[in-house]
């Protein structure tokens, strides 16, 4: 099933280099079609330098050199060139729909019959970017995770119009993918709805984060003891630290998405907001929860606010879990407890609700009246216990 030998990676910055390294690690010839000389410099030099400090830990696969997995990476700029021997094209060019869809279009025009498009888009539905190309059947996602060699989980996404034999290609394809941190994890997703499945369980913690957020605003209490609030222990960093490295801009842009696809109820709140429109957006500009001004900031969280109820995150995330079993993007619950594991490194929140469903929901109805949320109201997946069923 899986004759794909030669992998053509369109858009060679952040995701493009590390999902190419994988590509060349597992075999394959990659061309990699970028319109930037410096971020084809740049992303030449990250796999020389990758492979070669791989080489000198002895991790390259068995009889492979830096020369010769070298000698299989091309690259370049005109991408119906390099269409024309392609049997996948992966994409990872800027979020920018018209742009994935005119590129989709070019490729399935200018590639052999049997080729197929996946795109890593984080959010954007598999289908609208197939929506103008002649084949609409060969579309995927192929949804990785920052970076690409070291995060185990890929997201494979199927179309309104993806045949099941692209979806058979594109899941053998990311199962031969090494990870250099532990063991590959490939997730069908079988719908494509907004967030697919890891982003999409986890979005709706933005609600009640943003509800902490502004409360501690309100009562000027430091972001410290928030932080210790909301960090999981021992996590590499404390999520305030976390947020404001991934930057406050993408929160906002994530919540307005979310908000205009899902509910109105993930509309950012008064502190994002207020970040944003001051450009207090974390690492990026030197300023966000905290002052990134000498580095990485080293919070003190030795004080709780006590604002927290940590169980209403469980609560929140297995119900979107819920909501995912019920739109069919997913027909487990155990393949989104793997995906989150996979994904961001701790345990999805569906084993628990087993036994203390009753108990969430009930949380549920509660906060959701308390913050004036409906969209946190239980589904009845979750309610009736009946996802337990969906193994
Ligand atoms: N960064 C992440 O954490 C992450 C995670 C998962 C998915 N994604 C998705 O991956 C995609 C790429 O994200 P990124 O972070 O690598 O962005 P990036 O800005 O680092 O890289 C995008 C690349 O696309 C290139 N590009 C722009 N127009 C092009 C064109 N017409 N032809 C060829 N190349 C072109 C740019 O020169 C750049 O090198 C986005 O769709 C993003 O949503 C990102």
């Amino acid at each position: 099933m899986n004759k794909v030998k030669n992998i053509v990676m369109l858009g060679f910055g952040d995701m493009g280099k590390g999902i190419a390294q994988v590509c060349l690690m597992a075999g394959y010839n990659v061309v990699a079609v970028d319109v930037n000389d410096e971020l084809i410099k740049k992303g030449l030099d990250y796999n020389k330098t990758g492979f070669e400090k791989l080489e000198s830990k002895g991790k390259l696969p068995k009889g492979v050199s830096v020369v010769e997995i070298m000698s299989r990476l091309s690259v370049g700029k005109n991408l119906i060139e390099a269409s024309k021997d392609a049997d996948l094209v992966i994409e990872a060019v800027v979020e920018k729909l018209n742009l994935k869809q005119k590129l989709c279009k070019d490729v399935m025009e200018n590639s052999p019959d049997h080729c197929i498009f996946a795109s890593n888009t984080s959010s954007m539905n598999i289908t609208e970017i197939a929506k103008d190309c002649v084949k609409p059947q060969n579309v995927i996602g192929m949804h990785f995770f920052n970076p690409a060699p070291m995060m185990r989980l890929i997201e494979v996404i199927k179309g309104d119009k993806s045949s099941d034999e692209a979806m058979e290609i594109g899941v053998k394809v990311s199962e031969s993918l090494p990870c250099l941190r532990g063991e590959r994890y490939v997730a069908r997703v079988l719908k494509s709805r907004p967030g697919f499945i890891v982003n999409r369980v986890l979005s709706p913690s933005s609600i009640y984060s943003n509800y902490i957020l502004d409360l501690a605003y309100e009562k000027g209490i430091p972001w410290e003891q928030v932080d210790s609030d909301l960090s999981r222990p021992n996590a590499p960093m404390s999520l305030l630290t976390l947020a404001d490295f991934t930057g406050r801009d993408i929160a906002y842009h994530g919540q307005l998405y979310y908000a205009e696809k899902l509910s109105p109820d993930y509309k950012p709140g008064k502190v994002l907001t207020m970040q944003y429109n001051e450009k207090k957006l974390g690492k990026k500009t030197g300023q966000g929860f905290y002052d990134w001004s000498k580095g990485r900031p080293q919070p003190d969280l030795s004080k709780k606010a006590g604002l927290v109820n940590s169980l209403v995150f469980a609560a929140i995330n297995a119900n979107e879990g819920c909501r995912i079993l019920e739109e069919g993007v997913v027909d487990s619950w155990k393949v989104i407890d793997e995906a989150v594991l996979a994904g961001m490194n701790f345990p999805g929140p569906m084993k628990y609700a087993i036994e203390h469903y009753e108990e969430l929901s009930e949380l549920l109805e509660e906060y959701s009246e308390k913050l004036g949320k409906p969209y946190l109201k239980p589904c009845e997946l979750l309610k009736t216990g009946k996802f337990v069923k969906m193994v």
